[in-house]
């Protein structure tokens, strides 16, 4: 069997604040290999550091110590441009506090994220609307932010990811302001995106129901690694389902 080229490789990670005059630990020499297709779960107490961890994988802190690749490129050489490319085209978040634009109806604010990608009016609407489906929102599509609950409003956010069709979702906690039932819902949801089109999951959470879909498990403590628990017996998409992407950023042309 061939082997599997792993999607993120932490090297010897470590990350701080600045605050003020002093430095604020947050991640400690972290080493850790994420697999295409899997759903991986950080969890930890509050201040352990599983979202600064997110951010670094988003493309959104820089690398400080040790390096990050990302399918097989390190992150540390990258341009603004190279990761912008990235950020827009191959990753979709999902936010601990989601954003969403109180002007824009549902579907307006999932197409707001298709900009820059080239699709055309039609197809961003379509995309933004399948979207919305998947997530149980199909009704609610032309409703703006405040006239929705809290739980459809992170359900929006959600689709915002979807819609870009990304090769990775980084969520963080993305079950906070869900009933059980529509975070059970979401969580499926995500699951069957690594199991049949290859997704990459990266998650935050402090809830067992959301941990419990994931094939690995890291758990942090004050910004060291504790344990990473792999549940291999599930099944993980193969690499050869991995839909291919038509729009690579040059620099990782495969
Ligand atoms: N912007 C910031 N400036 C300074 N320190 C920060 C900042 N963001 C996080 N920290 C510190 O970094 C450490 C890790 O924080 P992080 O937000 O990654 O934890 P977390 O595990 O996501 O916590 P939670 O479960 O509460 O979301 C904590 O000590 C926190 O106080
Ligand atoms: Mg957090």
């Amino acid at each position: 069997m061939d082997k599997v080229e792993p999607l993120f490789q932490c090297k010897n990670l470590a990350f701080h604040y600045p605050l003020g005059t002093v430095e604020v630990p947050a991640l400690h020499a972290l080493d850790l290999t994420l697999s295409p297709g899997q759903m991986t779960c950080f969890a930890g107490p509050s201040g352990s550091g599983k979202s600064t961890l997110l951010r670094i994988l988003g493309l959104i802190e820089p690398i400080q110590t040790g390096d990050v690749l990302y399918r097989g490129t390190s992150l540390k050489g990258l341009s603004e441009k190279q990761k912008n490319q990235i950020r827009r085209t191959e990753l979709g978040f999902i936010f601990q506090h989601f954003v969403l634009f109180d002007t824009l109806t549902a579907v307006e604010n999932v197409e707001y994220f298709l900009k820059h990608r080239g699709f055309s009016a039609k197809e961003k609407r379509e995309r933004a609307l399948n979207a919305l489906n998947a997530v149980g929102l199909g009704a609610q599509a032309r409703q703006r932010p405040r006239q929705m609950s809290g739980g459809q409003r992170q359900r929006v956010a959600i689709a915002r990811a979807l819609a870009k069709d990304p090769r990775v979702i980084i969520a963080d906690e993305p079950t906070a302001s869900l009933d059980q039932a529509t975070g059970q819902q979401i969580m499926s949801l995500l699951s069957e995106l690594g199991k049949t089109q290859g997704v990459t999951v990266v998650l935050a959470s402090h809830d067992p129901m959301a941990m419990s879909f994931a094939q690995q498990i890291v758990r942090l403590k004050d910004g060291h690694l504790q344990a990473v628990e792999s549940r291999s017996k599930l099944t993980v998409a193969p690499a050869a389902h991995v839909a291919p992407r038509t729009e690579e950023a040059p620099w990782c042309a495969i």
